[in-house]
């Protein structure tokens, strides 16, 4: 049993807006999901689903197997959430703070108190009050308490809001730690691609309400190489450096290669007499998806 998360065909409406159009995703054991799109695309909507924080019109969610509608106390059991904002008492201390969400969850463990404070580098500043850290702090902050009831499955929605890139770095390092040392699931979104690059390994493109496009990036670096057009003076003889899926253009080829050997392809042409006129790297598919959707750049 690795499905910690399955998000199954959830539909919404608000009114005449079908916010939510038949969304279904997955969440493995140690896994980190990008849930990417730009604003009003559904995602604080579909994770409030998914935490059974409002009603969906149709589908289901699945938490560690247990079904959100007809087994909210035991889907929801290990799951640790910010949806929006942390909730944080700001005229206390964080430790303050992770003790009384702690006690919700019955008797409150001192040791466990400072192993999250440390793991969200926080124990330096553990007893000063929350109105005096920086907004990366209280993010922090919040990912510890999220973590008080010790869930497999962490949904964050847009942590990365508002904070500067050092913030993003230590966030993502104490993410990604979790995901390995807890071996929890994490679901975390925002409108941001380059903001969670080379951080998750699962991408979910959602754009009105619809998945367009959902990628496993463990196996996007092998399936989806990048696509190379290389300009050439010539054209004869190119059959031989060229493999399955790569084409010949009018005035060159377009070929599909690591970074590796698209240097050693050229070596070769070039060896074999070819001038090159121009390598082009093009755009993976999961750029192009985020490009038209958000209408920018990377
Ligand atoms: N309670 C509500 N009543 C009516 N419409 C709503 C409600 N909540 C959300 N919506 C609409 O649903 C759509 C999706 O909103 P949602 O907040 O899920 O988007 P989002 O992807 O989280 O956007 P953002 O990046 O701005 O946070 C928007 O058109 C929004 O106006
Ligand atoms: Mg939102």
């Amino acid at each position: 049993m690795n499905t910690i998360l399955n998000v199954d065909k959830i539909c919404k409406r608000f009114g005449k807006n079908k916010v939510l159009n038949k969304v279904s995703f997955k969440i493995k054991k140690g896994q980190i999901l990008g849930f990417i799109g730009p604003n009003g695309a559904g995602k604080t909507t579909a994770i409030k689903l998914i935490l059974g924080l409002q009603l969906m019109d149709s589908g289901e969610v699945y938490i560690n197997n247990y079904n959100i509608k007809k087994d909210y106390e035991n889907a929801i059991a290990k799951v640790g959430a910010i949806v929006e904002n942390p909730d944080l008492y700001l005229f206390l201390t964080g430790r303050q703070n992770l003790r009384l969400f702690g006690r919700y969850y019955g008797n409150v463990d001192e040791k466990y108190l400072d192993y999250l404070l440390e793991k969200v580098n926080l124990i330096e500043r553990a007893d000063d009050k929350v109105s005096n850290y920086s907004l990366g702090m209280r993010q922090r902050l919040g990912i510890a308490v999220s973590l008080i009831n010790h869930p497999n499955l962490l949904v964050l929605d847009e942590p990365t809001n508002g904070l500067d890139p050092e913030g993003i770095k230590d966030l993502r390092d104490i993410i990604i730690k979790l995901a390995k040392t807890e071996n929890i699931g994490v679901l975390i979104s925002s409108h941001n691609l380059a903001e969670l690059d080379g951080f998750c390994n699962r991408i979910c493109l959602i754009d009105k309400g619809q998945i367009i496009k959902d990628i496993n990036l463990d196996t996007l670096k092998n399936s989806e190489k990048p696509v190379f057009f290389i300009k050439l003076d010539k054209l004869s003889k190119i059959d031989k450096y060229l493999v399955k899926g790569d084409k010949v253009l009018e005035n060159g080829i377009s070929v599909s290669r690591s970074d590796e050997d698209i240097s050693k392809l050229i070596k070769e042409l070039v060896l074999d007499g070819y001038n090159i006129y121009e390598v082009r790297r093009e755009l993976l598919s999961l750029e192009e998806a985020y490009l038209k959707i958000m209408g920018g750049n990377l």
